[in-house]
Parts: structure tokens; C-alpha cells; sequence
């Protein structure tokens, strides 16, 4: 399976170091706000239970699913397939994604839990592509920054293989090209 990756582009121990530093900024800034960090399924799995066992102040989880129609386009319909358990109104929330590409999905959620009142709603993303950015929205944090080009590994898959790759590595483009 390693041998479907280009090259290893961040280490189990670079990804240590890179949740543990965000961990410790959120750990800061939520202070005393009981937060509910919430995993966006299936690709931020890894990241989302490193980070959150990072997070040293009490604190809350949940776990949602969505996927969109055509492809993730701004226009297409959201789908939910799994919903939050909890309520979201009044309560500090902070989206925890794998990777944020073009934006659309996440867009697309963003919205749909802000029309829910919550105190307060920050984005964060194991990895930011912004160069294939298409909808009007950034993470308000991240771990690292890539170019434009397909990982996999440590949550992120391609057609549901890697996920469980420990490190994030680029995919072979002969992988999805033949
Ligand atoms: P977006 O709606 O275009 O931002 O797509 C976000 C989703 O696409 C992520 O949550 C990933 O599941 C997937 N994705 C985007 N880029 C990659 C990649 O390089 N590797 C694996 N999955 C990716
Ligand atoms: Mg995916």
C-alpha cells in the first residue's frame, strides 16, 4: 500500500507535533466555554481523536456525515446522512475537517449550523488546499498547508482505501489515472 504514495509529505511525528501545537492554541482560546468539537465523518476520524485528547479543558463531542449533490458544486443540495446529536444553540462549536479543497460541502454545513444559533463557529482542518478554493470560506485554523495535489493517509482516502495509512503521503497520479 506504501508503495501506491509518491512520497511521505508529513510523518506520524510532524502530525504529532502539528495537532499537539493546535490542541494547545484551542485549549487557550476555549477556556472556561465548554466546547462541542465536532467531527465531520469519515476522513477527520484520526485527527479529530488525536486532537481532541490534546485538549485540556472539559469539552464536549458529536459527529455528523454529509455529503453533497453533483459533486460538491456551491449550488447543489447538502445531504445529511448522519446529524449531530445535540443541540447546537448557544454553544461554542468548532468544525473539525480533514482536508478543506474547494470549500463546497463544508460551505454547504457552515451554513446549515449557523442558521442553528450557536454561540460561536470556528472551522479547523488537519490541511489546507487553498489553491482549489471555489466557495467564500477558510479555516480559521489548520495544522499544515498543501499544494495542489492528492494525499491520503491518516483519515483521507481515495475511494475508501488509505485511510489508515499513519502518515500523509501523495498519491501516485497512475493510482487514479489508469
Ligand atoms: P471540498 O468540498 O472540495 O472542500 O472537499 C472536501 C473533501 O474532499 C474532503 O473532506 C475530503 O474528503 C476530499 N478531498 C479533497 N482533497 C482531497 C485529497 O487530496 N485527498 C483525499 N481527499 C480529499
Ligand atoms: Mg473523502
Amino acid at each position: 500500500m506504501n508503495d501506491d504514495c509518491d512520497c511521505v509529505l508529513f510523518s506520524q511525528t510532524q502530525i504529532e507535533e502539528g495537532v499537539r501545537a493546535l490542541a494547545s492554541r484551542l485549549t487557550k482560546e476555549y477556556q472556561g466555554k465548554n466546547p462541542l468539537f465536532v467531527c465531520i465523518l469519515k476522513g477527520s476520524v484520526f485527527f479529530f481523536s488525536d486532537l481532541v485528547r490534546w485538549i485540556n479543558i472539559p469539552c464536549e463531542l458529536d459527529f455528523v456525515s454529509v455529503s453533497s449533490y453533483g459533486r460538491g458544486t456551491v449550488s447543489g443540495e447538502l445531504t445529511v446522512k448522519k446529524d449531530l446529536s445535540c443541540d447546537v444553540s448557544g454553544r461554542h462549536v468548532v468544525l473539525v475537517e480533514d482536508i478543506i479543497d474547494s470549500g463546497n460541502t463544508l460551505f454547504k454545513l457552515k451554513n446549515l449550523l449557523k442558521a442553528r444559533n450557536p454561540a460561536s463557529l470556528k472551522i479547523v482542518t488537519l490541511l489546507d488546499k487553498p489553491a482549489r478554493r471555489e466557495a467564500p470560506i477558510s479555516a480559521d485554523d489548520s495544522c499544515f498547508t498543501v499544494g495542489d495535489e492528492f494525499v491520503v493517509g491518516y483519515g483521507l482516502d481515495y475511494a475508501e482505501r488509505y485511510r489508515n495509512l499513519p502518515f500523509i503521503g501523495v498519491l501516485k497520479r497512475c493510482v487514479y489515472e489508469k
